[in-house]
């Protein structure tokens, strides 16, 4: 096999491979924040897996950590192994909790309590999947208490020194797609123990993460007003040891087959951090102002959709795929300001608002037409639901004020006709333009753009005839459109004359 072939399976087999991982996988969040302050970062489950990841991310960025682990002696490996890594100086403690112990869990806040600083963020990561059924010390299932009941009860008692913090502190919960299909809380009592059976150690799994998210959901309604905000993540598929229980992933010879499938769909831990690691850098950021209305630019325009559809306080992560790529982001709506409804504003008000929509549908008309297309229609809404323009009474709302309406809906009339068109929209053009036969007088503009939707839906005579309507022969683009029509007229004349020619001799 020659060179070139050899480089072009590598190229295929490479693209393949990327677009597979890019599938399953997707973006990584990649942010440059480092913390000077050394803010202070709680984590669970910290000794292995997606935790280890999160933590040797954020002690790279200058963060304090203490990592909550069940095995204290593997956490010191941990945290030896940072030191070496990043170097002596690093902040890290590594202190003792059992999630299944409900006293361990108050001695370890206890602990953190000591080290006098407000919590940055908590992340409840630490979790069991699968497991068999078991009591605790505390008599309490463990899948439950472990995923849900410790990490309740240690966000509660870190509240406070999380609600210390100067700027935006943060809960991050790391939850599961599983628990997306549970539709409603289980009649069965979660913190007893269940028969075991495959289906029912999930159920218990899907259950705790569900009452994560119920919890969640719960408290971030509660902290609304204050500076912590509650999230929850979902991992993905990640290569860690948590399937130690599950039975396909256990089995040594069942583990290898599969290994190359999860190279492909299988994140790594890193890869795994990357939605909590988003939530955990991101920001407390500048207040942005946003007019409604005022986006010249697609990707505006999308956020001022979003916006008009979220509620005060709430915080959605959007990503707008374009041409271009994609672009992610995240939006918070803080408060609306001089919010006014269309009914309580003056026809004056909503001529200024009009006015406003058809600027933007002007200023990008020509690098997007589509969206000033639904700029011109939107201002023209502004004007025709305010009122019918022969219900406005002049004495009431100004004569001049009524005079600028019709004129900027004639406008409008003539921009939206100026968008169909170079959609190839011919037909509605000229439906939209029905109103300049009406005119005794009508604009060059008008003309022209009757004229050339008529000749591109080849009705030569009517658009020869529409141009004559205005000395067409002193406006350059009228003159140069008559020319086309003409020529078009000939040549059409011509291949009528040449068929006649042949049928008849
Ligand atoms: N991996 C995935 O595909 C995936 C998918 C969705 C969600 N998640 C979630 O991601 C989180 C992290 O899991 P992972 O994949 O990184 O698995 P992992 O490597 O097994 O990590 C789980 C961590 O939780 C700790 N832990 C278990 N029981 C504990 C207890 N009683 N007290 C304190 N710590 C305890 C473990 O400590 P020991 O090492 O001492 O056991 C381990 O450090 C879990 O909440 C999991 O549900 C994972």
């Amino acid at each position: 096999m020659g060179l070139l072939s050899k480089i072009a399976i590598l190229l295929g087999v490479g693209t393949i491979t990327y677009v597979i991982r890019w599938h399953y996988i997707g973006r990584l969040y990649r942010s440059k924040r480092t913390f000077s302050s050394q803010e202070l970062v709680v984590i669970t489950g910290a000794s292995s897996g997606i935790g280890l990841a999160v933590v040797k991310d954020l002690v790279r960025r200058g963060c304090h950590l203490v990592l909550g682990c069940r095995n204290e002696a593997a956490g010191q490996i941990v945290c030896d192994q940072l030191r070496k890594q990043f170097g002596s100086e690093v902040l890290v403690d590594v202190y003792f909790v059992d999630l299944g112990s409900l006293k361990s869990i108050v001695s370890f806040v206890d602990k953190v309590g000591l080290l006098g600083k407000p919590v940055y963020a908590l992340v409840n990561n630490a979790g069991i999947f699968y497991a068999p059924p078991a009591l605790t010390a505390d008599q309490i299932e463990q899948t439950f208490e472990i995923n849900y009941l410790g990490h309740y009860l240690l966000t509660i008692l870190l509240l406070p020194k999380l609600k210390q913090h100067p700027n935006r502190s943060r809960i991050v919960n790391v939850v599961s797609k599983a628990q997306i299909c549970v539709e409603r809380f289980p009649d069965t009592e979660l913190h007893q123990l269940y028969d075991d059976s495959p289906q029912n150690r999930f159920r218990a799994y899907q259950y705790s993460k569900f009452c994560l998210v119920l919890f969640a959901h719960k408290l971030s309604s509660i902290l609304a007003n204050s500076n912590v905000t509650v999230h929850c993540v979902d991992p993905g598929n990640v290569e860690t040891a948590i399937y130690r229980h599950f039975p396909q992933l256990n089995n040594k010879v069942l583990y290898y087959l599969q290994k190359p499938i999860r190279l492909l769909a299988v994140k790594t831990p890193r890869e795994g951090t990357r939605e909590s690691n988003f939530l955990k850098l991101d920001e407390p950021g500048n207040e942005q102002w946003i007019s409604m209305g005022s986006s010249v630019t697609p990707i505006d325009y999308y956020v001022e959709q979003i916006l008009a559809q979220m509620f005060t306080n709430e915080r959605s992560r959007c990503t707008i795929s374009c041409k271009s790529g994609s672009v992610s982001f995240v939006l918070e709506l803080l408060r609306i300001e001089d919010n006014e409804y269309y009914f309580t504003r003056s026809s004056a008000q909503m001529l200024t608002l009009a006015k406003q929509y058809k600027e933007n549908g002007v200023k990008c008309f020509a690098k997007y037409p589509l969206l000033a297309h639904q700029f011109f229609n939107r201002a023209a809404k502004c004007l025709l639901s305010f009122a019918p323009l022969e219900y406005l009474d002049p004495a009431i709302e100004g004569a001049d004020t009524i005079a600028s309406i019709q004129s900027l809906l004639e406008t409008l009339n003539l921009n939206i006709a100026a968008c169909l068109i170079k959609q190839n929209r011919f037909d509605d053009a000229l439906h939209m333009l029905e109103y300049v036969d009406r005119q005794n007088n009508p604009s060059p503009k008008a003309i022209y753009r009757k004229a050339l939707a008529q000749f591109h839906v080849k009705q030569y005579t009517e658009a020869v005839k529409t141009l004559q309507r205005i000395d067409y022969a002193t406006n350059k683009e009228c003159s140069t459109l008559y020319a086309n029509i003409v020529t078009n007229l000939e040549k059409e004349k011509e291949k009528y004359n040449s068929m006649v020619r042949k049928m008849f001799g």
